[in-house]
């Protein structure tokens, strides 16, 4: 600031003080639209992580997928802004009237530093989906297919209204990214669901896949609802209820392997899945 220097006592003052004023003014501009100023540091979104995981994760879940409490923060679209600036403020602020907590108001102690968040921010950016964020989909035809043709409806819920042998769908689509739906549909036996409010219990409910053998010999095959020590409730595949003792049945046997057909571009072209996710999408917005 070489503007600033100058000889006569009163001169020194006032420019003193403008340049104070300006200085406050130009910083405080600069904040307004800051940008990550870790975005090239390669170690920072590894730290943030790190903070992810203790400050974060409780609610939005491992790998920032989204938990019971906290929205998916993979999904490019931020619904509170996407940018490095309103990131921190969201971050700093909190989401007040929501379970989004202002910064420091959950761990012992003081909050994360500046520094802190921005390292936070470095890991949001790096687990973010690449993809764009609209739909391309047309979500009115994805509805036909999605209750007709495809046949989702069988096993799946959206408001009300479907089959109880997968998860809920109603809010998959503001709670996971396009890249997770997608390869849900295409691979469903790779990550097996979990009951989206049961993410981060100490035992988490995963849909799996069981058979029976009773003691009569007769075969069930469904998903486990609830079991312990000596029960096993099981919803088969046309949605009867058993329960199970497990002393008195043949065999019990649990298989990663989910009951959802995978399905191929054979069975379900691109476009129609397309369609499909620009539906589940749009049940997740409306809410
Ligand atoms: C107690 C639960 C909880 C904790 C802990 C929490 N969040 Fe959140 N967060 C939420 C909820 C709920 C929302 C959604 C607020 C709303 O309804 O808009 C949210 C929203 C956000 C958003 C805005 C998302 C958007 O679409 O605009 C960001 C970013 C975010 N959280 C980051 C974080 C980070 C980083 C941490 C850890 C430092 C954290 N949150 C800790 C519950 C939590
Ligand atoms: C025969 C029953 C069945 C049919 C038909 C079916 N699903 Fe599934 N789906 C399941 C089960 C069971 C799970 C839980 C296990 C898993 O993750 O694969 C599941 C899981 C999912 C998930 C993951 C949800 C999450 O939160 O992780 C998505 C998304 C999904 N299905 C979408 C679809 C779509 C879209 C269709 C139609 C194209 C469809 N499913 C057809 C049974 C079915």
């Amino acid at each position: 600031m070489g503007i600033c220097f100058s000889r006569g006592l009163r001169d020194f003052v006032i420019v003193s003080a403008l340049c104070a004023a300006l200085l406050f003014v130009v910083t405080f501009a600069a904040r307004a639209q800051e940008e990550n100023p870790l975005a090239k540091d390669p170690n920072a979104a590894k730290l943030g992580e790190f903070e992810f995981r203790a400050n974060c994760a409780f609610c939005h879940g491992l790998g920032a997928r989204g938990g019971g409490r906290g929205p998916d923060l993979t999904r490019a679209q931020k619904k509170h802004g996407n940018s490095d600036a309103e990131l921190f403020r969201t971050i700093n602020e909190g989401v007040p009237g929501t379970a989004m907590p202002q910064n420091g108001a959950t761990q012992q102690g003081v909050g994360m530093t500046e520094e802190e968040i921005w390292q936070v921010i470095s890991y949001i950016r790096s687990v973010q989906v690449k993809t764009p964020t609209q739909p391309t989909g047309n979500a009115v035809r994805g509805k036909e297919l999605f209750s007709g043709s495809a046949a989702c409806a069988t096993c799946h819920m959206i408001q009300g209204k479907g089959g109880r042998l997968g998860p809920d769908l109603t809010a998959t689509g503001s709670a996971r990214s396009i890249e997770y739906i997608v390869d849900s549909v295409r691979n469903p036996s790779r990550r097996l669901a979990q009951g989206i409010s049961e993410a981060m219990k100490e035992f988490t409910q995963e849909y799996e896949t069981v058979t029976v053998v009773d003691a009569g010999g007769q075969k069930f095959q469904g998903v486990v609802l609830n079991e312990d020590s000596f029960t096993l409730q099981m919803l088969d595949t046309r949605e009867q209820l058993h329960l199970f003792e497990k002393d008195k049945v043949r065999s019990v046997e649990k298989s990663r392997e989910s009951l959802m057909p995978k399905y191929d571009e054979k069975m379900l072209p691109e476009k129609d899945l397309q369609d499909i996710v620009a539906y589940l999408l749009s049940q997740g917005s409306s809410k």
